[in-house]
């Protein structure tokens, strides 16, 4: 199947990351929020994004403006869904939210559109049993930030056909990814359930007051060699994506291990969300520097 119109549901941080590896990779792309506020500041931070990579030599002024060219933006969901050949949704990580973003996709997008979900708390049969085109469903998860992250994983629910598989994994290859592929439904997929154990192994350390979140982050990067050590990742990702998806796998499993940490629960009912609200585990200045708290072990 000939792809050429993308629509990516939610301009949040993935979503609009998305938006635009899909244009620079020469597709026609739409990017959908409910929120004209979101949208404009997407289009801010994406320009933003753009013009370091020109500074930086990483693509040329035209490459940058051409692929900005390609992205438009709207509020309409069933106008935007009436031309995609394919969808990326990118909403919040609630199922009810999907659910109904699923059941619109379905009724407005052309017979032959491939519907995926970025989700990776959702199986993408989740979503499917609201459409009558199963089979033209599955999980396409992007990792953050997705203009860098060249892992994508595709994941197929029992009905997925093995056309759709393949259209999504030509599509990966074709923005530049490298996809994995999961031949069924497993919660947080792969690489998130090996991140998982790495960051609750080191919420455990710290909350026990073992060391410092400072001292644990320094460990990984500097012993593991990971770019990022898992307090660094968390305000990257955003606490409460990492609080909510923690939820929804427990409300999946019915397993009390999968519930959030405390400590994260904690920063998650402050509101400190990681970089994208100034605070975390780490404090932001306003250019994304990051600065430590004073606080260095766990209260006990
Ligand atoms: N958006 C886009 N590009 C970014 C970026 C961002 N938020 N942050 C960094 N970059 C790019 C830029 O090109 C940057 O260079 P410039 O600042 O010169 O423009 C370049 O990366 C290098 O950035 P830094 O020098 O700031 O830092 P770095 O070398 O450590 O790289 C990183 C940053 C790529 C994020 C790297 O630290 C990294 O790979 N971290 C791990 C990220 C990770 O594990 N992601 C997976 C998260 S899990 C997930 O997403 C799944 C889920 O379901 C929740």
């Amino acid at each position: 199947m000939q792809i050429q119109n993308i629509l990516i549901i939610g301009s949040g941080a993935m979503g609009a990351q998305i938006g635009m590896v899909c244009a620079l990779a020469g597709y026609r792309t739409t990017l959908q929020d409910v929120s004209g506020e979101a949208l404009e500041q997407a289009l801010k931070q994406l320009e933003a994004r753009m013009s370091r990579d020109v500074e930086k030599g990483r693509r040329t002024r035209a490459e940058a403006d051409d692929a900005l060219g390609r992205l438009s933006f709207t509020t309409l969901l069933p106008d935007a869904a009436a031309w995609a050949d394919l969808v990326i949704e990118a909403a919040t990580e609630k199922l009810h939210i999907k659910q109904e973003v699923f059941r619109t996709l379905d009724a407005h997008a052309p017979a032959h559109a491939i519907l995926t979900t970025n989700s990776s708390t959702y199986g993408s049969s989740k979503v499917a049993e609201v459409t009558g085109r199963a089979e033209k469903v599955c999980n396409l998860h992007f990792f953050n930030p997705a203009l860098v992250m060249a892992c994508v994983e595709v994941v197929r629910h029992e009905q997925t056909s093995d056309e759709t598989v393949q259209t999504v994994m030509d599509l990966a290859r074709s923005l530049g990814k490298e996809p994995v592929l999961l031949n069924r439904e497993i919660p947080g997929f792969v690489a998130n359930r090996l991140m998982g154990a790495i960051r609750d192994e080191a919420l455990r350390l710290y909350a026990d007051g073992i060391a410092s979140y400072e001292d644990i982050d320094t460990a990984a990067r500097t012993a593991l060699g990971h770019p990022m050590g898992p307090f660094e990742l968390m305000d990257l990702v955003g606490l409460d994506v990492s609080y909510l998806i923690r939820q929804a796998t427990y409300e999946e499993t019915g397993d009390e291990n999968e519930l959030p940490h405390p400590e994260l629960a904690r920063l998650y009912r402050a509101g400190n969300y990681g970089k994208k609200t100034g605070e975390g585990w780490y404090r932001y200045t306003a250019d994304g520097a990051k600065t430590p708290k004073t606080l260095k072990t766990a209260a006990r």
